[in-house]
């Protein structure tokens, strides 16, 4: 929609419900949202704040996968288009969008940021600049299927070898009683920023497992990866469907949410959705830490989460400055969090008493975010888009059995050393 079709009805609007229609009644244009029920709280938090203003809001929906709206952002960034003021950028993106984004501080009130957890504003500042206002953060979590482990008497499993054991057995049981869509694991396997978050994990967990250490040494081509990556490679078609190959977040949630999988890797938003009204899986679900890499390994969850940015080539920085903070406020990130299970960045929510009423598992939600992995995309920069594809291109060419494991670890070390050259 152009920018004068949209001001048409928003003035009309606002003649109509006897607000007065403001003369000078801006027209922004936002990109948020992709998974769950993200899309329409956005818009939501949109329309709240319009109707509170007057201004009119165009909300741009986005891929589902993270590469493939880092590659939409990209092209509207370098174009230096203004058809976007306001979008939505991954903990993972600071470093290499900087250079197109506004200074939030230039915009926002200076207690804008008061009470947010210190670590998400140092993530989102790049040379001292806030380039994004932070709005949610995410970490992998482990959803169980608490009906069938009871059923099978067996425990949440602790390690991913003990989670294999569960899952084919469990898998074997439940297909020989009838239920043969069942399947033990599901994840996120497409070649994606997804499938880098998951092989994080996996590596990670495993004694001296690591992709690059703080100082930018890479440590990938270790036994640990390759443990890790032999193990994840015997779930391709036991365990987990070969369809899991190009799974992102929701199409693994389907087939947990429709009852077809014992476990699941996902963020914390699927929550709400698996114990939503029409899941036929409510009340049945767990959530525990991913499991750990063998007895002596760590429990490895990557981190997440999002913010609001305002581009450098919008026409309305300041209007867009309020919009974001409007959003982010914490009387947003309450709701989010309430009807969405979208975790909030300011620090006091966690003690909120409605929210811990209403999530049972806050308290172990904080533990596991406190115990989160970084991506290593501040050390990368702008070289992390490489890092992330080089990682997720070869553990899927490995997955899928296009390459054997040791030929892919070698393969990615190569690939890090030539991205990498002196320093990142
Ligand atoms: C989630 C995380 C984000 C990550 C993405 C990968 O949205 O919040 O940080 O990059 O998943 O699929």
């Amino acid at each position: 929609m152009s920018r004068l079709k949209a001001v048409l009805p928003m003035a009309l609007l606002a003649i109509c419900s006897g607000l007065p229609a403001l003369a000078n009644a801006a027209n922004l244009t936002i990109s948020c949202g992709a998974v769950g029920a993200e899309l329409q709280l956005c818009k939501d938090g949109v329309e709240a704040w319009s109707k509170q203003t007057g201004h009119s809001v165009e909300v741009v929906s986005t891929p589902n996968s993270a590469t493939e709206r880092l590659s939409f952002y990209q092209q509207i960034l370098s174009a230096q288009s203004a058809d976007i003021d306001i979008i939505q950028i991954d903990v993972v993106w600071p470093g290499m969008l900087a250079n197109h984004l506004l200074d939030l501080h230039e915009v926002l009130p200076a207690n804008a940021t008061q009470g947010y957890f210190q670590a998400q504003l140092d993530n989102a500042t790049v040379d001292g600049r806030l380039v994004s206002m932070p709005w949610f953060t995410d970490s992998g979590l482990l959803y169980y299927r608490k009906d069938l482990l009871e059923k099978h008497g067996k425990p949440v499993p602790q390690t991913w070898s003990e989670l294999t054991t569960t899952a084919q057995e469990i898998q074997q049981a439940e297909r020989d009683a009838g239920h043969a869509k069942l399947w033990g694991y599901v994840f996120q396997g497409r070649a994606y920023e997804g499938l880098t978050c998951n092989a994080l994990e996996w590596i990670g967990s495993q004694p001296g497992g690591g992709l690059i250490d703080a100082q930018g040494e890479i440590l990938i081509d270790s036994p640990a990866t390759r443990t890790a990556l032999n193990l994840a490679k015997s779930w391709i078609g036991d365990i987990s469907p070969r369809g899991v190959l190009n799974y992102t977040e929701e199409e693994g949630r389907g087939v947990f949410q429709s009852g077809n999988a014992l476990f699941m890797r996902n963020w914390p938003y699927t929550w709400a959705l698996v114990q939503g009204p029409d899941s036929a899986i409510k009340d049945k679900v767990g959530i525990a830490p991913l499991p750990k890499g063998g007895e002596n390994g760590t429990h490895a969850s990557t981190l997440g989460g999002w913010g609001l940015s305002v581009s450098r080539y919008s026409a309305e920085p300041k209007l867009a400055g309020e919009l974001v903070a409007y959003l982010t406020s914490a009387q947003q990130q309450k709701h989010r969090a309430l009807v969405g299970a979208y975790n909030p960045v300011i620090e006091s929510l966690y003690d909120d008493p409605e929210l811990l009423a209403a999530m049972p598992y806050y308290g172990q939600l904080r533990t596991i975010l406190e115990d989160g992995v970084m991506r290593p995309a501040a050390v990368t920069a702008d070289r992390y888009p490489r890092v992330s594809n080089a990682l997720f291109d070869r553990v899927h060419g490995m997955l899928s059995g296009a390459a054997p494991v040791d030929q892919a670890v070698t393969d990615l070390g190569n690939d890090l050393k030539r991205i990498k050259r002196r320093n990142w």
